[in-house]
């Protein structure tokens, strides 16, 4: 058996063949060692690379048995290329793929588009990024072991097609204007979605990421889908997005690893649903019309909690039981309008509670037991009661409010005791 080139609208094919253990010796040109193949491969006319085989022998690259795959399709357009040693040609002739079993190697080399053709999976990482892609068509592919990088192109959609698994996304530096995830699901590593004009994401399927990158894009609302957790932050503050968000929904996350950073947006109000634990800082400072905020089921803030700057009346801090950090309801403008506060089951507070600049008349501790300081000027109290409360710190009112079992007082210029 062997390997003849065909030369067909008037373009001759080179072919190299990688033999199943692709060992070092690669043949020459047109010219194959196996005993039992007969291929042929061929440029059509509409510019794609087949092979024609009609041995039953093997063709392995990347461990995938192109003949058979042509047999199946007729049309596998993977092909076999000379230099450099070891690596194919996939999908675009016109352009030498950087091929070398540990994934697709593709960037910098100016492309407009790019096919996969019939090529069914990856098992590795594919890099198209920093091209001029304003088109891929991932066709039948339907999992990726590694990440999928496209990175600094011109794309303004993105179709995932058939790709129902993939470790890492990077769309960062596009001109997308949405994102849909498509059947992609499960756990989907760490998503780029920095600098586009993304105004509307649809997650689809993905159940659970390591980070996603907002930052430079123009949400004025967003929803997580089906998302359970999210390793790092979700930051979507303001001069991180360029644009006001007015609504978020997170749906069904449970778990956010880092910080939730939506500071300085136009807010009229937060539920964190089905959120129990935040690793990091909850930051809604700066939402000028935020009136409501419902910490629903979250138990743990690891950092801290700020709401300074909002329309807030009433904050309630619900099931939560400790907060990492400070938290912080004054403002910073003009007087707030807090009345009421409510902390609920916090027993522990690992900052100080600064709450000064308010319209509160009242405030119970409830059941902090451990704060550093608590700052309560510039408010209309009459009296405040410290109970059980534990200061390493030390508790700032105004003068004339009666104090019981408040032993430690600030003496800084704001704080008349
Ligand atoms: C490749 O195979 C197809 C189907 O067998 C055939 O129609 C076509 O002519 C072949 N091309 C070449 C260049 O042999
Ligand atoms: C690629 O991954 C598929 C599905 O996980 C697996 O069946 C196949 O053996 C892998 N192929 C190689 C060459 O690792
Ligand atoms: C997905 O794969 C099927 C065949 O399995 C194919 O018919 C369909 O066109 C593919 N979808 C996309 C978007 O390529
Ligand atoms: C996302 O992309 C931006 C811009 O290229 C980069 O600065 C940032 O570090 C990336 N984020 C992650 C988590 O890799
Ligand atoms: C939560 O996920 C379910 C499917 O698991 C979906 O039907 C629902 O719409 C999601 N909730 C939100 C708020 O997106
Ligand atoms: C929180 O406090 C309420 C009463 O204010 C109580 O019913 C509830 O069991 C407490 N939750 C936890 C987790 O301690």
């Amino acid at each position: 058996m062997q390997w003849r080139c065909s030369k067909n609208a008037a373009l001759v094919v080179v072919v190299v063949v990688m033999m199943m253990a692709m060992v070092a010796a690669i043949p020459p040109l047109c010219m194959a060692q196996a005993d039992d193949i007969e291929g042929v491969v061929v440029l059509e006319d509409d510019g794609s690379l087949h092979i024609n085989s009609s041995s039953v022998g093997k063709v392995y690259i990347d461990g995938e048995d192109v003949v058979a795959e042509l047999q199946a399709t007729r049309k596998f357009i993977a092909a076999l290329t000379s230099t450099p040693a070891q690596h194919i040609q996939l999908a675009n002739p016109e352009v030498t793929v950087l091929f070398d079993g540990s994934g697709l190697v593709m960037s910098d080399k100016k492309l407009a588009s790019f096919s996969f053709g019939f090529v069914p999976f990856f098992n590795n990482s594919i890099n198209l990024a920093n091209n001029q892609l304003t088109s891929i068509d991932f066709n039948q592919i339907t999992h990726v072991g590694g990440g999928i990088d496209l990175s600094h192109n011109h794309l303004t959609v993105i179709d995932f097609g058939n790709i129902t698994s993939v470790s890492s996304i990077y769309l960062n530096y596009n001109d997308l204007t949405s994102v849909n995830f498509g059947q992609i699901a499960g756990d989907a590593g760490d998503i780029n979605l920095s600098h586009n004009d993304l105004t509307t994401i649809d997650f689809g399927h993905i159940t659970s990421v390591r980070s996603i990158s907002f930052d430079s894009n123009k949400f004025t609302s967003i929803g997580f889908g089906q998302i359970i957790s999210v390793g790092g932050d979700i930051d979507l503050h303001y001069d991180y997005n360029n644009v006001h968000l007015t609504s978020v929904d997170f749906g069904n996350i449970t778990r956010v690893g880092g910080d939730i950073l939506l500071f300085t947006n136009d807010l009229t109000s937060v539920d964190f649903g089905k959120i129990a634990s935040v690793g990091g800082d909850i930051d809604f400072r700066n939402n000028y019309h935020l009136t409501s905020v419902d910490f629903g089921q979250i138990t743990n803030v690891g950092g801290k909690i700020r709401l300074t700057s909002t329309d807030l009346t009433s904050v309630d801090f619900g099931q939560i039981l400790s907060v990492g950090g400070d938290i912080e309801v004054y403002h910073t403008y003009t007087s707030n309008n807090l009345i009421s506060i409510d902390f609920g089951n916090i027993t522990r507070v690992d900052g100080s509670i600064k709450l000064y600049d308010n319209d509160l008349t009242s405030v119970d501790f409830g059941q902090i037991t451990h704060v550093i300081s608590i700052d309560l000027h510039n408010n209309p109290l009459t009296s405040v009661d410290c109970a059980n409360v534990g200061f390493s710190g030390c508790l700032c009112v105004d003068a004339g409010v009666t104090l019981t079992n408040c032993r430690r007082l600030c003496t800084s210029s704001n704080c008349a005791h």
